[in-house]
Order: structure tokens, then sequence, then C-alpha cells
């Protein structure tokens, strides 16, 4: 008997792929809270005790009972119905007029990022993002062998001064660039938002160098202050804006829904990249949705969840602020996410790996999330998850790891 050499029968694209500090720590954290309770600061999750489970169980039994092909395929784009509801909550929620015909339902925003690489990126490709940018993004784009380019951001987002000054560069150069990825509200991971008029010059530049924005709008339904902030996608006369939508961080992540809004020449390719990859997103799922923005409960799960993310998010701040003054971290309007930079010398990977062994707090460690190798020293912290009254306590402990490595 012989057994196979694995290595030998793996595509050479295996070699672009990394695992996602994300899910890692999340697995890290599923065998340690069955030990001992962990204070988790790690994935970007909505509280279940916000979300409104009793409502979705009646809406699921109603559902399995009153529609026939519940669990049957639906239309690879999603369901007619739900196409049609997402376009009207676009234009309630976001001033986007657009159709069903213009929306393709899809498994959460992932799944919607994951295409639009498919159909539109090919290796050696530049891609430009706000640095840091969300990793899984990072992670999935770089199967296609792209290269992305990132911008720092300041507290009004993405340096869009900086931005035209690489674009230029690149093209001069002789680089293809193709796309712009923004998550311009309540970023992963640093929590800015970007201001309007960041918004408007982003537009004129793709505009003026004939680019695409990928626009990521998963945390646009959480902010948390009075802020006139409006999609880039509404503002957009061109047709430059591909619109990420995603239900997760609202309505829960165990859903699994997301759409992506385009420009139909774009939808006729994003429907046959889908076609053959899954059928249709979770049918059970597509109708809870459904049922969800038909009977207007998703404003109310909306209202819900800010009112408690956004005491979770000042008791973060203020803890922050008492237990390490001297620390540079983010103060996000939205979202879900605060960004601290450590001291200099410590290495976030380690740093994670110690609060969680020694004092039962989880983080992210945030180097992943930048695209230029630099962030070692910077962690992730969500605030939405943890009970309230556990994040003072946290925070706590995360400065006497500090303390503790410091002083070596
Ligand atoms: C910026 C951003 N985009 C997209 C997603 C994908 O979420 P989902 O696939 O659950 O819609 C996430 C999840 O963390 C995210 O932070």
């Amino acid at each position: 008997m012989t057994k196979p050499d694995y290595e030998k029968f793996f595509s050479s694209r295996i070699n672009l792929m990394s695992p996602s500090p994300i899910r890692e720590a999340v697995s890290k954290i599923a065998y340690k809270s069955k030990i001992k309770p962990v204070i988790s600061f790690a994935a970007g999750e909505p509280d279940p005790d916000v979300l409104p489970r009793d409502i979705y169980a009646k809406l699921a039994s109603e559902i399995f009972l009153n529609v026939k092909k519940i669990v049957n395929y639906s239309p690879a784009e999603g369901v007619p119905d739900l196409r049609d509801e997402i376009a009207k909550f676009m234009k309630e929620y976001e001033s986007v007029e657009t159709s069903g015909e213009n929306i393709i339902v899809t498994v959460g925003g992932s799944q919607a990022l994951d295409i639009v690489a498919r159909i539109m990126l090919e290796p050696g490709d530049i891609v430009l993002t706000e640095n840091p940018s969300y990793v899984n993004t990072l992670l999935c784009w770089r199967h296609y062998g792209v290269r992305i380019v990132g911008t720092p951001m300041d507290d009004e987002g993405l340096r869009t001064d900086l931005l035209e000054e690489n674009i230029k560069k690149l093209k001069n150069e002789g680089r293809l660039i193709k796309l712009v990825y923004t998550i311009p509200t309540g970023q992963n991971p640093s929590g800015i938002t970007m201001s309007m008029d960041r918004r408007k010059h982003l537009l004129e530049i793709a505009s003026k160098y004939d680019l695409l924005v990928v626009e990521d709008t998963a945390y646009n339904h959480l902010v948390y202050e009075k802020a006139e902030i409006k999609p880039l996608r509404s503002m957009d006369k061109e047709g430059r804006v591909i619109y990420v939508g995603s239900f997760s961080k609202v309505l829960g992540t165990g859903l699994r829904i997301g759409w992506l809004e385009a420009p139909e020449p774009i939808i006729q390719k994003i429907r046959y990249s889908k076609q053959p990859m899954d059928m249709c997103a979770p049918v059970p799922s597509q109708y809870i949705v459904l049922e969800v923005l038909r009977r207007g409960l998703f404003g109310k799960v909306k209202a819900k969840a800010i009112e408690s993310y956004r005491v979770k998010r000042d008791l973060m701040l203020s803890a922050l602020d008492k237990y390490l003054p001297e620390l540079k971290h983010t103060r996000p309007v939205a979202g879900m996410f605060i960004l601290l930079w450590l001291p200099e010398k410590l290495d976030s990977f380690k740093f994670a790996d110690m609060l969680l062994d020694k004092y039962d707090v989880a983080v992210i460690p945030a180097a992943p999330f930048f695209v230029d190798g630099s962030g070692r020293n910077v962690i992730r912290l969500n605030f939405s998850m943890a009970k309230p009254e556990l994040i003072e306590e946290g925070v706590r402990r995360i400065a006497s790891l500090v303390e503790e490595l410091s002083s070596k």
C-alpha cells in the first residue's frame, strides 16, 4: 500500500492561502471556554441577547408550514420577492434608487466579496484599500493573485489625497489598477467612518482614473452618533460603485444572507459565477429575512442593537482611558471595533496568546489586517459581544498584561 503524496495534488494557489486570524481565534476561544469562562473581545458578531430568536422561531414555523418550496432551490440570484424587498430596503435605509433586478442574494457579504474577485480580478492586478482593511477580504482576494496596495486613514477615513498619489505612482509604473475596496462606515478593523467630503473625493478619483469602487456596507446600520453620512452608492452618478450588503451584523451572522447590488452588465456576470457555485443562498434564511423586512422588523432589531452596543462602546472607551491612558486607540462612531496600539516592542500575536492563556480574555491580533506588514503591535477589540459588566474587567486585564510585559 502506498500512501499518496498529498502535496503534489494541491494547486499552486494553495501557496496564496493563509489562515484567518479571526476564525483561528474563534476556534481557540471555543476550546478554552469549555474549560473556563472567557471575556471575548474577538469576533465581530451581534450579541445573541439582542437578536429576536423568538420572532425568528415564529417566522420560521409559519414559513415552513406555508411556503411549499421552502426546502427546495430558489433561483441562483435569490427569491424574487426578497430581491424586491432588498431594493426597497436600500431606498429606505440607504437612499439608493435601484430595483430587484440589480440585486443578487448571496451567502453573506463574504460570498459577495469572493464573487467580485472571481469576475473581476486576475493575477497581478492591483486593488487599492484602506490600510488596515478587513482581513478576510484581503485573504480571499489574495487567492486570486492580486497585489493589494494600502493607503492610510485618519479620523476622517481613507486619506483620499494619498490614495490619488498612489494611483499616479502605480499608473506611471504601468500597473493595471481595477478596484478600490472600502468599508466607509464603522470600518473593520479600525471602527473609523469616512467623512462626506472624503466620500465625494473618492468618487471623483474613481471617475478621473476610471476605476470601480467596491463599497462594503457591513456596518452601515450600526451608527451610534448623529452623523450626516450616506453610502457612496447613493451619490454615484456614473455606475462605478458595486455595493456589498450584509444582514449579518444586525439580524445575525448565522443567517448567512448578504447581497450584491450592481449595474446590469455586472449583475449578468455575477449570476453566471454564482449559478454553479452554490445553486442559491439557503432558502429558509432568505424567507426569514424576507419576512423580517416585509413586517418592518429590521428597524426594531437595529434600534435595539444600537442602544446596546453604544453603551458597550462607551464602557470600553472609558475603561481604555482609565487603565491604558498612554496608549493610542480609535474612537468609533459606528461599527463594532476599536483598534488599540500596544507599546511598540510588543508582538500582538504573542500578546493575544498570553492574554487568553493567562488572563482569559480574547482579542484579535491586527497585524494581518495591515497590508504592508506594519501593525505588529496592534490589537482589535470588539465591543458588541461581551457582557457590559465584564467590559471594564476585560480591559483591566489587558492593562495588567501590558504592564507585566513592559516591565520585562
Ligand atoms: C467588513 C466586513 N465585510 C464583510 C463581512 C462578511 O460578513 P458576512 O459574510 O457574515 O455578511 C464582515 C464580517 O465580519 C466584515 O467585517
